[in-house]
């Protein structure tokens, strides 16, 4: 907070002391459009009054999901934009801060995976799947991840599985709903292990009569976040309403750096 700045960016973080919170502590202070004006843990019962006296622009939520409950719907009553980086976002939690964003007016951005990689790994896997219809997916989180399936898988099932559909394509007839299939998002079954020495790998195994081809991605630090989630705080701003995933603020060409 310490930076001088003019046409900066004022940012608040919610989750500031977490994992998340604490790299993307580092990458704000690195920028140099842009300066942290709140920090939020989970004592702050009243995110308007914090907001209020800190006057953001734009706000991070990087918490658990069982705080977007009321905490969203919070953050957007304040005014700022908000990016939303916490898993465990449903249908239903859209459609109320789809309205909500409406009602105030300002810019909201649900960002299931900041990193580029994974961005990349889904478009390319639309490709993937016109060759290899039948797909499965295994994530393996590290053991302190408290939802399964993880955002990005449910998000990348739910891409697929909904390209598959439009190409008239069915998921595979045998599936048994076992308890040893994993669990299926739009007919995409997803495998989630969760284990100590990971932080996030997802693998893409698309078979067809003789052949397989995979694809995987694996985050190895959270570093892999900042590019993208800086990405997101300085375009948010750009966007009328509600909008999931990183494309919404990816420019034409690729960023090589944040
Ligand atoms: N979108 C992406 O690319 C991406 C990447 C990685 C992780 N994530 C997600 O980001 C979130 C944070 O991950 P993490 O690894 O940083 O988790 P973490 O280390 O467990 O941190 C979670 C933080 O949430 C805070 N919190 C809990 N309830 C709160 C409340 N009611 N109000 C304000 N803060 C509250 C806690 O604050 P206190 O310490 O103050 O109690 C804690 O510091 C998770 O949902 C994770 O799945 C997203």
């Amino acid at each position: 907070m310490t930076k001088e700045k003019k046409d900066v960016l004022r940012v608040a973080l919610r989750g500031s002391r977490g994992r998340m919170g604490r790299t993307a502590i580092q990458a704000i202070h690195e920028a140099d459009d842009l300066v942290l004006v709140a920090e939020m843990g989970s004592e702050v019962l009243d995110v308007e009054k914090v907001m209020r006296r800190a006057q953001a622009d734009v706000v991070v939520d990087l918490t658990v999901p069982k705080a977007l409950e009321p905490g969203i719907r919070d953050l957007i009553r304040t005014g700022a934009d908000v990016v939303i980086g916490t898993s465990g976002v449903e249908s239903g939690h859209i459609e109320e801060w789809e309205e909500l964003a409406r009602e105030y007016g300002n810019s909201v951005l649900v960002v299931p995976n900041f990193c580029l990689g994974v961005l990349l790994m889904q478009q390319l896997a639309e490709i993937a799947i016109e060759v290899f219809p039948d797909l499965e997916i295994v994530e393996i989180h590290h053991e302190n991840k408290v939802d399964s399936p993880s955002g990005t898988a449910s998000a990348t099932a739910e891409r697929l599985g909904r390209r598959r559909e439009e190409m008239g394509g069915k998921p595979l007839a045998s599936f048994i709903d076992d308890g040893f299939r994993g669990g299926q998002v739009c007919g995409v079954p997803i495998h989630s292990l969760r284990l100590p020495g990971m932080l996030a790998r997802q693998e893409l195994h698309f078979g067809r009569p003789g052949e397989q081809f995979v694809m995987s991605h694996e985050t190895k630090d959270r570093e892999a976040f900042m590019p993208g989630l800086l990405l997101a705080i300085r375009r948010v701003g750009s966007l009328k309403g509600l909008h999931s995933g990183l494309e919404a603020v990816l420019p034409a060409a690729w960023p090589r750096e944040a």
